[in-house]
């Protein structure tokens, strides 16, 4: 009777440790990795910027039911609710990244980009729109492509730091996501119907201009720089309405994605990440971690009933309807266009971009299991 008391206060004393001890113990080795995160990137990583630079909101993006699931408004951000970057920022305990564009609209002190800024735009793509218009090829939304977003970086970096010391300790202890960018190079031409021959002459200078960003950010001071690699575009709805076909050898049949396309990606991809080991080489003192995006997200397609996505894989959640519902003249957030009922059992948005439970499971993959390289939260854990 009492020795079975006595077990029960001593199991309740352990638990209440525990207790006291998980946070204690976990909490630092979380926090204090970096004290802020900046990005650059496309509509994979925008938190606004797109959207403070339209006053009238006209755009579909910036309608509902985009943000519907954890802002209940739309934001800018181009899904139902957080985006990878914001995952991130929740994982490292620092605040939401806001937009750089936020400063302009309103009374937003410098003070708020202490922990973060975001320069990615949606629709932004890696080489300049001018050079891409020369070639044909238009962009959509926005020119502010990548060399623009680091213009803005080196312009707003006096409001940041002043001594050389100041601005590499900033620079030495923030992590600097870098993209993803460059898909929207490639997506502007393939959707419009240029051959995937022509588009893959873009890639040695897509991953050029990537590498020339990265490389003035690490002569800034840059310390770590988490560098994500293209989507499987063989599985988005917009590329399945695109290029839909009767020939099945073209699909997975364990995914449904079109395989040539998703080899593009993959092409992308392999060329980045030796761009990135020449980096490295170059560059010994500076952590440059590769995300893989392509198979954070192509494990969702494979085993999609394991993430509780029940609803057919290759359609959107939102958008016009279609096989793929999918219809590039009424899209998610246009009169017309339907959402599913729950966007967590559906691995896309909206055609082109993934549902927050997908970001989410994605985000969890490139933390916690071995889909950056190298590992990024080993990589935190052994700062400490
Ligand atoms: C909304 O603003 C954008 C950007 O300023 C502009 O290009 C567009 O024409 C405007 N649309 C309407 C309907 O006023
Ligand atoms: C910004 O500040 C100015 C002057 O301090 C003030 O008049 C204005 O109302 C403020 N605007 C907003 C959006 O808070
Ligand atoms: C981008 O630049 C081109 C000319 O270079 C211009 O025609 C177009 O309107 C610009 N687009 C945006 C969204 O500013
Ligand atoms: C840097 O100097 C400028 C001009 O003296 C000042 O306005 C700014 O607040 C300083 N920035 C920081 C981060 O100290
Ligand atoms: C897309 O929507 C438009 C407008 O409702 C409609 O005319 C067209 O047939 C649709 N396209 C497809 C492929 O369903
Ligand atoms: C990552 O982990 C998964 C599951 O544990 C395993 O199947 C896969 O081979 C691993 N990939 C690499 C590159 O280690």
């Amino acid at each position: 009777m009492s020795s079975m008391g006595w077990s029960f206060q001593a199991y309740l004393m352990n638990l209440i440790l525990i207790l006291i001890l998980i946070p204690v113990i976990i909490i630092p080795l979380v926090l204090g990795c970096y004290n802020s995160i900046i990005a650059f990137g496309d509509s994979l990583t925008d938190t606004g910027n797109l959207y403070n630079s339209y006053p009238n909101k006209s755009l579909n993006f910036f309608h509902p039911p985009y943000g519907q699931t954890y802002f209940h408004h739309p934001t800018g951000r181009c899904s139902d609710g957080r985006l990878v970057i914001d995952f991130i920022a929740e994982f490292l305990g620092l605040p939401l990244v806001p937009p750089y564009l936020e400063s302009q609209d309103s009374n937003q002190s410098v003070q708020n980009f202490e922990a973060g800024v975001n320069f990615a735009v949606v629709g932004a793509t890696a080489l300049d729109a001018a050079f891409l218009e020369e070639m044909g090829d238009s962009t959509a939304f926005t020119n502010n492509s990548l060399s623009i977003q680091l213009e803005w970086f080196k312009q707003m970096l006096p409001s940041l730091c002043n001594t050389s010391s100041d601005c590499n300790k900033l620079l030495s202890t923030s992590l600097i996501l870098m993209g993803e960018i460059g898909g929207n190079d490639y997506n502007n031409a393939l959707l419009a119907g240029k051959s995937i021959e022509k588009v893959q002459a873009y890639v040695p200078l897509v991953i050029e201009t990537i590498a020339s960003t990265i490389n003035e950010l690490i002569e800034l001071g840059a310390a770590t720089l988490l560098v994500p690699g293209n989507f499987p575009i063989g599985c988005l709805p917009a590329y399945l309405t695109k290029y839909e076909s009767s020939d099945k050898n073209q699909y997975d049949p364990s995914t449904g994605c079109l395989n040539w396309l998703n080899k593009f990606s993959g092409y992308h991809n392999d060329q980045l990440q030796i761009e990135l080991s020449r980096i490295r080489r170059l560059h010994p003192q500076v952590t440059i971690i590769y995300a893989d995006y392509y198979n954070a997200m192509l494990q969702l397609y494979q085993s999609p009933d394991q993430f509780g996505f029940t609803g057919e894989t290759s359609k959107a959640c939102c958008g016009g309807g279609g096989p793929y519902n999918f219809n590039s003249s009424v899209q998610c957030g246009n009169a017309g266009a339907t959402v599913c009922e729950n966007p967590s059992q559906f691995i896309n948005w909206d055609g082109m971009h993934c549902t927050e439970a997908a970001y989410r499971l994605m985000t969890k993959a490139l933390l916690q299991g071995n889909y950056t390289f190298p590992r990024l939260a080993s990589l935190c854990v052994s700062q400490m």
